[in-house]
């Protein structure tokens, strides 16, 4: 097994399962509101799993944002954090102006024209956050992608090009 397989995996295919997820909740229309509003109550449970699986740099950086620490992962940190509040409030307000879920448990939604702003704004705040999120850790999907993907493909398939016995053409 190559070394941090499983864990790296295990990171990349949590992190597909919430971008691809992500994408579809930025266009309610096209899903429709019922997916939309228990895809993104469903994601909470993938996030807490994305930050915990990524713990070990969270409390890291956490533990030396004072002292020293390089400025891409203080920039990234900082990042992180204002992506993390503007997540909240997409979600608060998102559940403020619930049409499903709200009243599936007797509550009615609010009525209020902020709630709605608001939740338009902080979803498209959170696709530009998500973009600088993506860029500032580009380096380990592409490490992930080419060593644990890439670079295994090619080896089977050379190794099934080159098995002994075979007559080569
Ligand atoms: C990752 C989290 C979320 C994102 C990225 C997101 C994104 C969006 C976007 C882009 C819109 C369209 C806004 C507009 O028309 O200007 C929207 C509408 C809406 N969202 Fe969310 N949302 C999220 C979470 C939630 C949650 C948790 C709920 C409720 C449980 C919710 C309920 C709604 C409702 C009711 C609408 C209005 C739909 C309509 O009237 O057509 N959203 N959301």
């Amino acid at each position: 097994m190559i070394k941090g397989f499983t864990k790296n995996m295990t990171k990349f295919l949590v992190d597909l399962a919430i971008f691809i997820g992500f994408l579809l909740a930025l266009d309610p229309r096209m899903t429709g509101i019922d997916i939309h509003e228990w895809l993104t109550i469903a994601g909470v449970a993938a996030i807490i799993l994305h930050l915990l699986l990524n713990w070990n740099w969270i409390a890291g950086i956490t533990s030396r944002f004072f002292r020293k620490v390089a400025i891409k992962s203080r920039l990234n940190y900082i990042l992180n954090w204002l992506f993390f509040v503007d997540g909240v409030l997409v979600m608060l307000s998102g559940v403020m102006i619930s049409q499903v879920v709200l009243p599936l448990i007797g509550l009615q939604a609010s009525q209020a024209f902020t709630w709605r702003q608001l939740h338009s704004v902080t979803a498209n705040l959170s696709l530009i956050l998500l973009g600088l999120h993506l860029a500032l850790n580009w380096d380990w999907v592409i490490s992930v992608v080419s060593g644990y993907i890439l670079k295994p493909i090619f080896i089977l398939k050379e190794k099934s090009e080159s098995k002994p016995g075979e007559v080569q053409g």
